[in-house]
């Protein structure tokens, strides 16, 4: 049976941290994969997750499984931070979690659910989009078509086209939003319009899924959550997936969760039970250690405090290296306009840097990006920004 497998194609991301791992250069500087670097180039514990950590140390009684849909109060605590604490949609018992390995489980999640609900539903993604979107959907058997999203000439969001394509989107396929800092390009959708977009949903029966892996890293925790609520005002039924691999700095543990909004709540119980065969016969239940850090730390109003400030410090380092990187490039001649890098958000931004440059930049200077011209900001930092800044002005030549 295996004789005969042809090797397929590396992850557009993940095979760059390899390719980046065997670079012998001392000054390699891998700005692919989306993962956090603080000042001094490291991706530490944060010192609320280390003292979470401690504490269920001492209080862990038992290994055995949780519940298939996860432990119920970081369901509960999900639910808080995504909306609110005091949502409508929570009062009304309208919404259920469940706890996935990582948001990229709890996108998998979601498109077995929606293939078991509704199996010719289609969903749309943004044009670009994270390229492991399509990936994800296809392997769940749901036929994947894609929406205008990105304006190369003004580097931000085409809103008039991608409006036109949501028009034409039929009643019951599933819209994929991100739910802030888009990834990849750092182009968001302004508060207007979110509303205009929900607006279109609600009117046309399309069903939002939001894919919300950075809340806190744009510009603020309940700021980031704007699309979501704006979607919550208009929208009586989406899904939400939820990641805490970027602002709690767990992307090893794979902690994430799926939070589905239904009109009723006798409509999210019916829905639970089948997100529970979803998960029941994909791994069964999900990994107790990151969620229960999240919810030790979301639960505590002490660790929770501090958790803020560790993330407005991530959240802000990002936004001066996002300025610093512009200031750097113009400094070291790269003859080009990059000032809208500073006015995106997240960890990403696209560079409009063409495949070949893209390449040089990695055979000339060992500095690794995304194939697609996709720079992860949150890499950059003051020690290594002007050896970044002058390799891409070579590139640039
Ligand atoms: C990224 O886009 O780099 C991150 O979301 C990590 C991943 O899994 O691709």
């Amino acid at each position: 049976m295996f004789e005969t497998i042809n090797a397929a194609p590396e992850d557009s991301i993940l095979g760059l941290t390899e390719a980046f791992q065997k670079d012998p250069s001392p000054k390699k500087i891998n700005l692919g994969v989306g993962v956090y670097k603080n000042g001094s180039g490291q991706t530490p514990v944060l010192a609320t997750v280390k003292e979470a950590e401690q504490r269920l140390l001492r209080s862990e009684a038992t290994k055995s499984y949780l519940p298939i849909d996860g432990l119920a109060s970081y369901g509960e605590l999900s639910q808080q931070i995504v909306f609110g604490s005091d949502h409508t949609i929570l009062r009304a018992g309208r919404a259920t979690t469940v706890q996935t390995p990582g948001g990229t489980g709890a996108l998998r999640v979601a498109a077995d659910f929606v293939r078991r609900i509704s199996p010719q539903a289609a969903v749309w993604l943004s044009d670009p989009t994270w390229p492991n979107h399509p990936n994800v959907f296809g392997s769940a058997a749901l036929q994947v078509q894609s929406y205008p999203y990105f304006e190369p000439d003004s580097n931000g969001v085409a809103f008039e086209r991608m409006i036109s394509a949501l028009e034409t989107i039929p009643a019951g396929d599933v819209l994929l939003l991100h739910g802030c800092c888009h990834n990849p390009t750092g182009a968001d959708l302004s508060p207007e319009q979110w509303q205009a977009v929900a607006a279109i949903c609600a009117k046309r029966g399309i069903l939002p899924l939001l894919d919300f892996a950075y809340q806190g890293f744009g510009d603020g925790l309940e700021e980031d959550a704007t699309g979501v609520r704006t979607v919550a005002d208009h929208c009586r039924e989406f899904i939400v997936a939820t990641s805490y691999s970027k602002n709690f700095g767990l992307y090893n543990e794979r902690v994430g969760a799926l939070t589905l909004v239904a009109s009723s709540a006798d409509a999210a119980e019916a829905a639970n039970s089948h997100l529970k065969i979803c998960v029941r016969t994909n791994y069964s239940n999900p990994p107790a250690h990151g969620g229960q850090i999240v919810a030790e730390i979301l639960g505590d109003p002490d660790l929770r405090q501090r958790w803020e400030v560790e993330l407005a410090e991530m959240r802000n380092r990002i936004n001066d290296m996002r300025h610093l990187f512009v200031e750097t490039l113009d400094q070291q001649g790269a003859g080009r306009d990059f000032s809208f890098i500073a006015r995106q958000r997240g960890m990403f931004s696209y560079s409009g840097l063409t495949p070949a440059q893209v390449q040089a930049l990695r055979e000339r200077h060992s500095v690794y990006i995304v194939g697609s011209g996709r720079i992860n900001v949150a890499g950059m930092t003051e020690a290594n920004m002007e050896y970044l800044c002058a390799a891409i002005a070579d590139v640039l030549k």
